[in-house]
């Protein structure tokens, strides 16, 4: 089945003359979660909101389930739900007229049970008769995500979600997009705690300076660029690392009590044996040893600021 987003050499230049997408190629598959992570001004935004037909790409094309997104902009946009990055509501309607309405934007009939139900997903039922006003900002995030699902969308993109909502509203969230997952929905969010692109995805695009470095099953992801550390703790303190343990590249704690060797998971051999017994031989005494798995976060932090 081809992909249900296929993004074929996209790229898009401001008219600040600005490059903020350079030739990204993606397949979306569908029914996937997939997380976009990147820094600020990476074009994340950018990206969705081509997608999503707000923003008109310089070159390269997409597709949303086979229909072009300029050509047949009013199929693919029905077919698109988005929670947009900025809090974009009106002040005086109501919780329920707006999501009602959102609904009508898209040509969907009216439909007062589903959109109950949206409600009260979103802990948003009692809010109803609520003018926009008088909600609190993660209120309103849960307002913008009611309008993104008002009408029924197959692929929802959320554009950092989570910034500026509590721990609850994240759960929250996160058990609602899980429900629509499972219930055939395609999800593409973005989100800067890359906690949450470990806990919830099942795909992991790494975007920076408008280029798509890699996008990975995560698992496989973390499994490949995964490095693993092992903490030695020595009995007495050393004034530096021996030269005889030169090989190894280890970082010494300030206080000289620790010493740090990493290695690649994927290697042949992990040099442990060897540096064991290497510093054995230099007169240290071990105390204790830990290993611990390199995050997600620390990929992240190492391929944006590859040169
Ligand atoms: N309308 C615009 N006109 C000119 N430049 C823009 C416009 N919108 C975005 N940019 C620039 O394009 C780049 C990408 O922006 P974009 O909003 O896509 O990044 P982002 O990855 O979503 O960042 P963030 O994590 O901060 O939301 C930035 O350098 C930004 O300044
Ligand atoms: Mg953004």
């Amino acid at each position: 089945m081809p992909a249900i987003v296929q993004i074929q050499s996209l790229s898009k230049t401001y008219a600040s003359g600005h490059q903020a997408l350079s030739t990204v190629d993606l397949e979306i598959e569908e029914g996937e979660i997939l997380a976009l992570l990147g820094p600020n001004g990476a074009g994340k935004t950018t990206m969705i909101s081509i997608i999503c037909g707000i923003v008109s790409p310089s070159t390269g094309r997409v597709l949303v389930a086979g229909h072009d997104i300029v050509d047949e902009y009013r199929i693919t946009r029905e077919l698109i739900g988005l929670v947009p990055q900025e809090l974009t509501l009106g002040a005086f309607d109501t919780v329920w007229n707006t999501v009602n309405f959102s609904r009508g934007l898209f040509g969907q009939k009216p439909n007062p049970a589903y959109i109950e139900q949206v409600l009260k997903d979103l802990s948003l039922w009692d809010k109803r008769e609520s003018e926009l006003r008088e909600l609190s900002g993660g209120m309103k995030r849960r307002v913008l995500i009611a309008k993104a699902l008002s009408h029924e969308p197959k692929i929802l993109f959320l554009d950092e979600p989570t910034a500026g909502v509590d721990v609850e509203l994240r759960q929250d969230m996160w058990k609602l997009v899980r429900r629509l997952n499972d219930s055939g929905v395609t999800i593409i969010l973005t989100t800067h705690y890359i906690e949450e692109a470990e806990e919830i995805a099942d795909r992991v695009g790494i975007i920076n300076q408008g280029k798509l470095l890699l996008v990975e099953d995560k698992a496989s992801l973390m499994h490949k660029l995964g490095k693993k550390q092992l903490q030695i703790e020595l009995r007495a303190p050393v004034a530096a690392v021996p030269e005889s343990l030169a090989a190894y590249k280890l970082e010494a704690s300030a206080d000289g009590c620790q010493l740090t060797y990493t290695y690649d998971t994927q290697g042949e051999r992990t040099g442990i044996t060897a540096l064991l017994q290497d510093l054995h031989a230099a007169g240290l005494q071990l105390k204790d040893l830990k290993s611990s798995q390199s995050s997600l976060e620390e990929i992240f932090v190492s391929l944006v600021s590859a040169p």
